[in-house]
């Protein structure tokens, strides 16, 4: 039934419970797991015009997309031997459109997503990401907390 398993991080605690979660899953169903990394799109304010802020901007992007396949990477190696099939993807946007995009395209048939992240304020029970994504994926959703 479940046999594709897609978990977002941000690489926050909770994301990486999420990871310990789904392996566990993954085991007793023999599901495949891709961890996805989305680096967020900088503010459209910003004039790339000039050559100056666009190169910054590149290089941030460049930086930023480098360190999100290194979070992948230590997580991946975390679950190293257990005998699950994982795969990293690391793409730049707005993190629940590119969550939800990602499993609908490609057919996913679960998201397991935390309900906090790393912009964790006291008093909200659920992230503007994993809201988001809960609302509108076209599979089921697991919330870890
Ligand atoms: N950039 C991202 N890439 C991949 N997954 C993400 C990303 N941001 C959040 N997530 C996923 O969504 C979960 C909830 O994070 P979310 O961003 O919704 O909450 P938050 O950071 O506490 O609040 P907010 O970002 O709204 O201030 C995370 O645990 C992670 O699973
Ligand atoms: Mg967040």
């Amino acid at each position: 039934m479940y046999s594709k398993l897609l978990v977002p991080v941000d690489g926050s605690d909770r994301a990486a419970k999420c990871l310990t979660h789904t392996i566990e899953l993954a085991q007793k169903l023999g599901a495949k797991v891709t961890l996805m990394h989305v680096v967020p799109s900088l503010p459209p304010y910003v004039n790339t015009s000039v050559d100056r802020l666009g190169q910054a901007q590149q290089s941030i992007i460049e930086e930023l997309m480098r360190n999100g396949k290194e979070m992948l990477e230590d997580l991946l190696s975390s679950v190293a031997g257990k005998g699950v099939d994982v795969d990293l993807y690391t793409v730049m946007g707005q993190p629940a459109d590119e969550i939800l995009e990602k499993a609908r395209a490609e057919n996913y048939d679960l998201i397991v997503i935390g309900s906090r992240g790393l912009g964790e304020i006291k008093g909200y029970l659920m992230g503007s990401v994993s809201n988001r994504v809960s609302r509108h994926a076209s599979c089921p959703v697991l919330i870890i907390r």
